[in-house]
Formats: C-alpha cells, structure tokens, sequence
C-alpha cells in the first residue's frame, strides 16, 4: 500500500524528504503519461473543494488535476452562495461535503481549521490554505519547482521576500527546505518578519538570516520567492499602507542576479513583480502554476489509489 493512501494532507511538516520525494517521483510520472492514460487513474472519483476564502490557481489546479487523471469536482467557491451564509457551521458543512465525494480541499482563514476538518471528515482533507498558518500543496509545488528549474535543491541560496508575517506560503516552504541544505534569506520590511511564535519551529529546521535590504543579498540569490503583502490580514489600513509597495522586483533588479537565477512567486501579484520581468527566462511564476497542477494531480492519485498509480 502506498503511503499516502487515504491520507490527509494538513502539514508540510508531517513530510520528511523522502516523503516529499516520491510526491517529486509520482509528478514526473504523471507529467509522462498520455492525457488518456492519465484520464484512467481517477475515473469515477470526485473531489470536493470548500472555499471559505478567495482562489484562483488553487481550486482551479485541482479542479484541472482532477480533470485530467479521469476524476471530477463538486463544490463551494464562495461560501456566500452556500448555506454557511445561514448560519451552518464548517463541521456540518465538511460532515455534508464528504458524504457528496472522496476527498476534500479545504480552505479557510483560520489556522487549525483543516486539522479540525480532518477529525470530522470520512474522507481526506487537504489543507488549501488554513488562515496564515499552512498551504503545504503550495509548498510541494513551490520545491517542485525549484527542482526542476534549477536539477536540485541542495546547496541553493533562497531569498524569500514580501510579507513573511502574515503570509502562509512562506511558513510551508520553510518547513519544506528544512529538509534541504540551503542557504535561507530572510527579507521583509520590519513590521512584517517571520512571527515570533514560528521562529522556533523555523529555526529547529533551517538555518536563516533575516533582513530589510534586497540589495543585500541580490547577486548572491539562486532562486528569489517574492511574496505578496497580505492585505486582508492587517488588522489596521494604516498600517499596511505603511509598508504597501516597500519592494518591487523590476529589470534593474534583475540585471544584478546571477545569471541562472529563479524568480518565484506563489500569485497572486500585485505589484511586487514588474510585468517587464514576466518575459524575461528568469521568470518562473507561471511555470510554478502549471507545475502546481501536476503536483496535485499526483497528490490526489496517490491519496485515492492503494497501490499508487
Ligand atoms: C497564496 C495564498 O492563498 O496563500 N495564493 C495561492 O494559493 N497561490 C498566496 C497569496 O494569497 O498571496
């Protein structure tokens, strides 16, 4: 039986590298196959999403993963079309969702949400987002990424750049590349570095430094992950117009990066990437979506069949 079989997904943490690894293996298998064989994996399995916060790449890629390994999707892209908007509570709501399918893709403002979804489902959960907690698939598909557009992890430098407070992408990435030996910068305005509370955990992982400066650090960088600064989590305007537009990536910045370096970011951008630097070959960003399909696409095979695929 393979190991992910009815399996939730909540954590990035709970994946050691060989973990993560074979999720590596399973995507470049399914990236192989031809769209029909592919179709035959999933056939007749559904996958139900319930989105308590907006989405664009995420529900989409694993209504498109779904799609294309044979499977469909059912589900809630905006609870205020569903009865939450009466009062239903997530218990019954997930209750609800997992008799309708096989699996659940869950996301939700708040942190623990997923882990308590998934003490109430049947079925297993995937944490889309939990507040600014955790978005572990965004993770596999950012360390996907980076493995395939620079043939390995190991020994990179990785500058993370944005809103390192608030933003979960950035809490799963570091919990990924803790499994990695990699050299982490740490750059953020002030107000908006890595939260206390997760420092710890960070630091029991990966070795880090942190910074305000870009500058600092650009001609050193292998891979650059721009985050965007996460709006709807300031509890005040006032301050995020503070630090609104405090970096921006543009063709200037680029002409100081090695040569060979990665631009990432998980999307959406506001106005932290320039669009000057989409059609330059250091842009990733949009490579990084279309992997985030295959990534799921592996993910929900390995979930739903006992012998992989
Ligand atoms: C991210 C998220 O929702 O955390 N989006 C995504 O899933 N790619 C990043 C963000 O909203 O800034």
């Amino acid at each position: 039986m393979n190991e992910f079989y009815q399996n939730d997904i909540i954590s990035i943490k709970d994946y050691n590298k060989e973990q993560i690894e074979k999720i590596f293996v399973a995507t470049d298998k399914i990236m192989q196959l031809n769209p029909s064989d592919r179709r035959e994996i999933c056939k007749g399995k559904t996958l139900g999403y319930l989105f308590y916060e907006p989405s664009t790449r995420t529900r989409l890629s694993f209504d498109a993963a779904m799609a294309s390994i044979g499977g469909n999707s059912l589900g809630i892209a905006d609870v205020l079309s569903s009865s939450a908007q009466k009062g239903e509570s997530l218990a019954d709501t997930v209750r609800i969702m997992s008799i309708y399918s096989d699996i659940l893709i869950l996301r939700h403002t708040l942190d623990g949400s997923s882990r308590f979804a998934a003490e109430i489902s049947d079925k297993p959960v995937i944490n889309a987002g939990s507040g600014t907690e955790e978005h572990p698939t965004q993770a596999i598909q950012d360390l996907f990424t980076i493995k395939k557009e620079k043939k390995k992890i190991d020994g990179l430098k990785i500058g993370i750049i944005g809103d390192l407070k608030y933003g979960r992408t950035v809490y799963s990435l570091l919990y990924g590349l803790g499994n990695y030996d990699v050299d982490v910068r740490l750059i953020s305005p002030e107000s908006l570095r890595i939260r206390h509370d997760s420092i710890y955990e960070i630091k029991k992982r990966l070795d880090f430094t942190e910074s305000t400066n870009l500058e600092e650090h650009i001609d050193d960088l292998d891979v650059l992950y721009v985050t965007r600064i996460q709006k709807e989590r300031f509890p005040d305007e006032e301050e995020y117009l503070k630090v609104k537009g405090s970096y921006v990536v543009g063709l200037d910045l680029l002409k100081q990066m090695k040569d060979d370096s990665i631009i990432l970011h998980p999307l959406p951008r506001i106005d932290e990437i320039s669009p000057d630097v989409d059609k330059t070959k250091n842009a990733k960003y949009f490579e990084q979506a279309e992997y985030g399909k295959h990534t799921r696409a592996a993910l929900l095979s390995m979930i739903l069949n006992e012998n992989g695929f």
